[in-house]
């Protein structure tokens, strides 16, 4: 990821919501190395927020711990701390956590994010990347890659939910956007996203660490799934340049604002070959038990272009698969001798900036 420098960042006032979470903890330490003054928007940090914890991510950054569903408090900071950009990440993001609270998951994902541009445009804000899905394209069964303007839609409510924030920025951006020269937004859709610090439920890597380390069976549900995995350095990347590249107005309006940073083809695997490989990266021996009972019903294959971002962002993944896996079985290693993990992650993030 040599070849761009993020020096814009530098003393740029960033307010990133989400900021207690997996890929919200990896942007905020990732914007205050390069110097930003970083703003937290977020509920209070999980007991599996370890790197907004073990980090004191809360000193480093400016943390408010409000509920994004509020209009009014989430006005109040907007409108108090007037950031140079907004990154919206906060979000209810567990796919199986939606069929059991729908309602939270719609009122935070689509509510909530609407919030969000309701206050960039109250704020006069003029910029902001609104991070969704890959879920948030509407699942036809192909067998090829969905492009940025692929329908959208949503069979569960997690992936409708995302569609749904998907419209409301369509829709805002129409309505009270496109038209401004000064204001530049965009949306943007990850892959699987996968790295150290994540400790969701229902998620494959954190089910396989918390399976190592409590020596508990590893039972995995959707083995022939086929994903498009991804480190988390990767779409954090694809954040910070296309933020870069919309604050220095170097994205013509011409261009639709949405954006895949998804893997190259060879990182799309099935859910069995990642979990095959973190055991042997770990170097241990561990049954994998194929459970027959599904908790719900999940596509076969999902998988998205990045041929937008790479010619027009000049973006593209700077890690293969082995590597994806190696950095992630490196740092919850570490997590779990106890090592220090705000050096480790540093040397992370310098290691895929020299690639
Ligand atoms: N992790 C992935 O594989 C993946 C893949 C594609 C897209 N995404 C999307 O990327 C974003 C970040 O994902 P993540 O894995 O870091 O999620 P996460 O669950 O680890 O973190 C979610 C963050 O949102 C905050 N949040 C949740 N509800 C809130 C509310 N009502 N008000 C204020 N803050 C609230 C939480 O406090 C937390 O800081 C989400 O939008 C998610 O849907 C994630």
């Amino acid at each position: 990821m040599s070849h761009f420098k993020l020096q814009t960042y530098k003393k740029t006032k960033v307010l990133v919501t989400g900021s207690t979470g997996f890929k919200g903890a990896w942007l905020c330490f990732w914007l205050h190395l390069l110097g930003a003054k970083v703003i937290g928007v977020a509920l209070k940090p999980e007991k599996g927020s370890i790197i907004f914890r073990e980090f004191s991510l809360g000193k480093k950054i400016k943390q408010y711990i409000l509920d994004i569903r509020n209009f009014r408090n989430l006005n109040h900071v907007v409108k108090k701390e007037k950031p140079d950009i907004i990154f919206h990440l906060a979000a209810q993001s567990v796919v199986s956590e939606s069929f059991i609270n729908p309602l939270e998951t719609i009122s935070t994902n689509v509510l909530g994010s609407t919030n969000i541009l309701e206050a960039v445009k109250t704020n006069r804000i003029k910029h902001l990347v609104y991070i969704t899905s890959d879920k948030c394209y509407l699942n036809d069964s192909r067998k090829g890659s969905y492009l940025e303007n692929d329908i959208l839609g949503g069979k569960d409510l997690y992936s409708a939910s995302k569609a749904c924030a998907e419209l409301t920025f369509k829709a805002y951006y129409q309505s009270f956007f496109s038209k401004n020269k000064k204001i530049s937004l965009a949306t943007t859709r990850a892959g699987n996203v996968i790295g150290g610090g994540d400790m969701k439920k229902d998620r494959i890597v954190p089910d396989v660490i918390k399976s190592l380390k409590h020596k508990t069976p590893l039972i995995i549900r959707n083995p022939y799934a086929t994903r498009p995995w991804q480190h988390v350095l990767e779409p954090v990347s694809g954040y910070l340049k296309l933020g870069e590249l919309i604050i220095n107005q170097k994205i013509p309006n011409t261009i639709i604002p949405n954006w895949n940073f998804g893997p190259d083809i060879q990182n799309n695997k099935t859910v069995l070959q990642v979990v095959k490989n973190i055991i042997l990266s770990w170097g241990i021996k561990k049954q994998i038990i194929i459970s027959k009972t599904k908790k719900f019903k999940e596509d076969k294959l999902l998988m998205i272009s990045n041929k937008k971002a790479k010619k027009e962002l000049n973006w593209s993944p700077s890690l293969n698969f082995q590597e994806t896996i190696g950095l992630t079985v490196e740092w919850y290693k570490s997590y779990l001798m106890r090592n220090n993990l705000e050096k480790l992650t540093r040397k992370q993030i310098e290691f895929f900036y020299d690639k």
